[in-house]
């Protein structure tokens, strides 16, 4: 766990120390300072809302900054108007861009009637050097601005606004050194995500990730082992390993060392119970890591496996580097090693030069791997990107109708799988009351699936027996086994 004492043995009286993390500790308690003066000023402590879009990644980097801004002296809330907004932004399609420029004109009014109120924008549409221009010029109410490689600058950052009153924007263009050991603090207190890597080298043609996130880096696997120890020994039962491509970890390293192998020893961590990861890319999934997913006991029975397009033409000129055949065939490998493993995925719909045979493809491939359930996206334009000058770009009511055709045969096999495992008992890990109704606890199986069931909120961060009653579309109702808790 985060040791505090190494954060308050550093002297602010004098200059701020140029070594990482000590640096970031020095403006932690500048910062503070100012805090407290800020709570004596309004008598009570000054709010912050971090608004989180995209992928685990940014949940990941929400929750540090949290840990950041907690230490400051800040109190989060849920409400989207606080003392200080700060958005944590995903530029992966163009309907996440136009989302924060929606709230910046809401903001704005805010902020009008609350000169003192701090807006900042954090994360990868920051890394776009064209969205920092129209911020700079259309969004001068914006404090602070910066990407994904500097995130663990939050508080210099901050602190470099309040003393000069004045916008500070600081976007590296490219990746730096990994700098760790900030405090962190968990929305669960039972389960977190884990960076084991950073960066993409895939650059799948229409993917904006690799420019903006940087180049692939692994962390050493003892830093990762060490981490997780004292997550458990602070309470957490379930992690997800957390890279863009978590298959090719190690790769960076000057051990190398396989995904595969991390896996086997996350699963010997005394007390840890589940283990999940995010995101596999298929032309990586090796027979290795099939083989320890079935024999670690801890690694959850769901597999994220994104298939994009079942068209091997498009799959080419997406730059996935494998065929429709290929990815069929490690499925069967992987229901082979793994039989009750659950699959999900990820589909683009209306990929340039996409035709309606292509199309057909990929409902084939959805037919014969019978998903879960799949994130479906429609094609979005990404400039910078190879795709963006592709030729052909698919017309948007073909796109629209195709995408439709997707969903409703991905909701019918879905119902039919979850139809399948009623009446079964399978243990489930209890997240959180349900926001809809405080007399049911929900929480999700090992293959990701929730499930709701009449319960207190004790039952929370535990792993219960539960029979499966009811199958609601992409959840399930059920009963806790009596006498199990
Ligand atoms: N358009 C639509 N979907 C995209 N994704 C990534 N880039 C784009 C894009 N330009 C999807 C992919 C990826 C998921 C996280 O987002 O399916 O797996
Ligand atoms: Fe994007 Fe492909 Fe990297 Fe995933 S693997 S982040 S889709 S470039």
């Amino acid at each position: 766990m985060f040791d505090y004492q190494r954060l308050e043995a550093v002297d602010v009286h004098g200059e701020a120390p140029e070594r990482e993390p000590e640096r970031q500790y020095y403006f932690m308690k500048k910062c503070h300072e100012w805090a407290e003066g800020e709570k004596k000023r309004m008598g009570r402590p000054p709010t912050v809302s971090i608004q989180t879009l995209g992928c685990q990644m940014n949940v990941k980097d929400s929750e540090k900054m949290t840990a950041v801004l907690m230490y400051i002296g800040y109190e989060p809330v849920e409400q989207k108007e606080a003392d200080f907004v700060l958005y944590n932004t995903c530029t992966v399609r163009e309907n996440a861009n136009m989302k924060i420029y929606g709230r910046l004109g809401y903001l704005k009014n805010q902020k009008e009637k609350n000169p003192e109120m701090k807006i900042a924008l954090c994360g990868c549409m920051m890394q776009e050097a064209d969205e920092v221009e129209r911020v700079r010029r259309d969004y001068p109410f914006v404090d602070i601005v910066f990407g994904t490689h500097n995130i663990y600058k939050l508080a210099e950052l901050f602190y470099r606004h309040i003393q000069s009153g004045r916008p500070v924007i600081d976007v590296w263009e490219k990746e730096r050194e990994i700098v760790e050991d900030l405090p962190g603090h968990r929305k669960y207190a039972f389960k977190t995500g884990v960076n084991i890597m950073y960066g993409c080298n895939n650059f799948c043609s229409y993917c904006i990730v690799p420019y903006v996130r940087g180049r692939e880096r692994s962390r050493e696997p003892q830093d990762i082992l060490d981490e997780i120890r004292g997550l458990v020994k602070d309470g957490v039962v379930e992690v997800m390993l957390l890279g863009q491509n978590v298959n090719s970890y190690g790769k960076t390293l000057e051990n190398r060392q396989t995904f595969a192998q991390l896996l086997r020893e996350v699963n010997q961590i005394e007390g840890l119970r589940r283990i999940r990861f995010m995101t596999s890319h298929p032309k990586d999934l090796s027979p290795e890591l099939i083989d320890a997913m079935g024999e670690c006991e801890k690694v959850c029975r769901h597999l994220h496996l994104p298939l994009q397009s079942g068209s091997s033409r498009i799959l080419k000129m997406m730059n996935r580097h494998y065929t429709k055949e290929e990815y069929l065939a490690l499925v069967e490998r992987l229901r082979a090693g793994i039989p009750d493993i659950s699959l999900t995925t990820d589909i683009i719909v209306g990929f340039p030069g996409e035709t309606e045979e292509d199309f057909a493809e990929t409902l084939d491939v959805v037919r014969k791997v019978r998903y879960d359930s799949a994130y479906t996206f429609i094609y979005s334009k990404r400039s910078g990107t190879p795709a963006a000058s592709m030729e052909g770009q698919v017309p948007p009511e073909i796109v629209k109708e195709r995408f439709e055709r997707l969903l409703k045969e991905i909701q019918a096999v879905s119902s039919e799988i979850n139809g399948s495992r009623l009446g079964q008992v399978a243990d489930v890990l209890f997240e959180e009351v349900n926001s809809q109704d405080d007399s049911l606890i929900t929480g999700r199986l090992s293959n990701n699936a929730i499930v709701h069931c009449p319960g207190t909120a004790d039952w929370i961060g535990r792993i219960l027996p539960v029979k499966l009653t009811e199958s609601r579309g992409f959840y399930y109702m059920g009963e806790i086994v009596s006498g199990s808790p």
